[in-house]
């Protein structure tokens, strides 16, 4: 370039790098200093996201120190980024606590877009692909026989089934990864999610994010963060021995995502170009697949009873669905296309009560745009999946359980569910889910009626606590069970 040249085109690279974002994004009042924290701070964050997104459009913008996050809220613009624009938004922003949790950014769910990434993710993908397709109908029909019986040695009881759904997408899990389940009084399985659920939760809290928004923070006494560090190092510990044990163990040979990712570590000779994993990567998928796969599912079934208490009649549908097709049988999930009233419960489930209701942060690791506003690079970006899926623009009377609504004009709504992302950074236990919801689910409404507590008690609270993943609150039933 001649020199008189160089100088606006520098000018024009800066411009493009200090780019604010467009200033036509609304967003509510920033205070000095600590930006909108208050409003990342409620109680449950995605429904608070929803309320602001009446006030200020499906796109808006919200501070946090130096940090500026965007806020979608409508699945035609959450599609737009995540799947239109996906080579610009695949990123995870980079942050101080998010390392702590994942080795150093070396989990899929938190690790940013690179040629590492990208190989890492393809290697899981596809052992996880090849226990879907060899083994995982057996495994799940196997839990789903199981948590039945659990239910029935209750003997009509009333009980909280939160932590059987747990041991069952639990099992789920630790099969494909291990070859192993566990019973529910398992210390090794206790101490474990016990030491996951503690980090899910710990790093969801605002004082453990302010951390990553004001640095100057890390230098005074923060207990949940110590707390977290000491859970960290308790998780890393009892992988650590499973991995070990795995090793010593019959499974070694094949059949199981473990012994699949351990092949990875010596690429075979002669093959250069390919990834070759760290122990470290070993170790953080199979805290990614154990964190993503067991509290998300177990949520799901958790949300799914206390709606049925609310609306029973829900619940016999499903059965006379059931016994009319499959007569005795249990189900198949290749049955699923003749059973559209329980697939559309499963869909009302993945749309009312979307267990990730805000996803995973993306960041921008590019200039871009959304909706026609200004993105520049770094920015982070928030899908507010839980107000894709309220959109009255999109589904009539949002807020009510109405699992008819995709039996309607053909389903046509289900291209604005996005209950699993998409793009780049799709869940990649998307078709692991929808199969356990599917068996899971109607293993359960075939063999059980499902009864509140008592008639003096309030039937489930369906607001629900939300932090990483959204919960409903604790609450007990009693299980029926149908004659055969
Ligand atoms: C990521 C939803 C079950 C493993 C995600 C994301 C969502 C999601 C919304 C973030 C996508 C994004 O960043 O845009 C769900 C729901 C589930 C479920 C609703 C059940 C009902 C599972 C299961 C597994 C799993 C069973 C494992 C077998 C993962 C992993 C990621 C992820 C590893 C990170 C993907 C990446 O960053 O590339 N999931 N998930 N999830 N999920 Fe799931």
């Amino acid at each position: 370039d001649k020199p008189e040249a160089a100088v606006p085109k520098l000018l024009h690279s800066l411009s493009k790098r200090f780019l604010p974002l467009s200033p036509t994004l609304p967003g509510p009042f920033s205070l000095p200093l600590l930006g909108n924290m208050l409003d990342l701070a409620q109680d449950h964050l995605p429904i608070h996201l929803t309320a602001l997104a009446h006030r200020y459009g499906n796109i808006y913008r919200l501070n946090c120190g130096s940090t500026t996050m965007v806020i979608l809220n409508s699945s035609e613009i959450i599609r737009e980024a995540l799947i239109k624009k996906w080579s610009d938004f695949a990123g995870r922003p980079h942050s101080y606590t998010a390392d702590i949790v994942s080795g150093g950014g070396r989990t899929i769910s938190l690790g940013d877009f690179s040629e590492e990434w990208k190989a890492h993710r393809r290697v899981v993908h596809s052992a996880l692909q090849r226990c879907t397709t060899d083994s995982l109908h057996s495994v799940i029909e196997k839990q789903a026989h199981h948590l039945c019986q659990v239910l029935r040695d209750y003997k009509g009881k009333a009980v909280d089934l939160s932590e059987d759904f747990t041991v069952a997408a639990s099992n789920v899990i630790t099969t494909l990864t291990f070859g192993k389940t566990y019973d529910k009084s398992s210390e090794e399985l206790q101490k474990l999610q016990d030491c996951l659920n503690k980090i899910v939760s710990l790093w969801g809290s605002p004082w453990i994010s302010a951390l990553d928004s004001f640095p100057l923070l890390r230098k005074l006494p923060n207990p949940p963060f110590s707390r977290l560090m000491k859970e960290v190092a308790r998780r890393d510990e009892l992988i650590g021995k499973h991995i070990e044990e795995f090793k010593r163990s019959d499974h070694k040979e094949g059949g199981t995502l473990t012994s699949s990712l351990l092949q990875c570590l010596e690429p075979p000779q002669g093959a250069a170009n390919q990834m070759t994993l760290t122990n470290t990567h070993v170790h953080m998928t199979i805290v990614d697949l154990l964190i993503g796969g067991t509290e998300t599912t177990a949520a799901l079934l958790n949300w799914t009873v206390a709606f049925l208490l609310h609306r029973p009649e829900v619940q016999n549908k499903v059965y006379e669905e059931l016994c009319g097709v499959l007569d005795v049988r249990y189900p198949q999930y290749s049955d699923r296309h003749r059973l559209p009233y329980l697939c559309a419960l499963i869909n009302e489930m993945l749309r009312l009560r979307p267990v990730a209701p805000l996803a995973v942060p993306h960041r921008a690791i590019r200039n871009s745009s959304i909706a026609g506003h200004f993105i520049p690079k770094n920015t982070i970006i928030i899908p507010n999946l839980y107000g894709a899926h309220h959109d009255p623009d999109v589904w009539n009377d949002p807020y009510s359980f109405k699992p008819e609504r995709f039996l309607e004009d053909g389903g046509g709504s289900l291209r604005a569910l996005i209950p699993f992302g998409g793009g780049a950074r799709l869940c990649l236990g998307e078709a692991v889910a929808k199969m356990e919801m599917f068996l899971f689910t109607a293993y359960l409404l075939r063999d059980f009626q499902f009864l509140p507590a008592s008639k003096e008690e309030p039937l489930p609270d369906l607001r629900g606590v939300a932090s990483v993943v959204l919960k409903v609150k604790p609450y007990a039933i009693i299980a029926h069970p149908r004659e055969q």
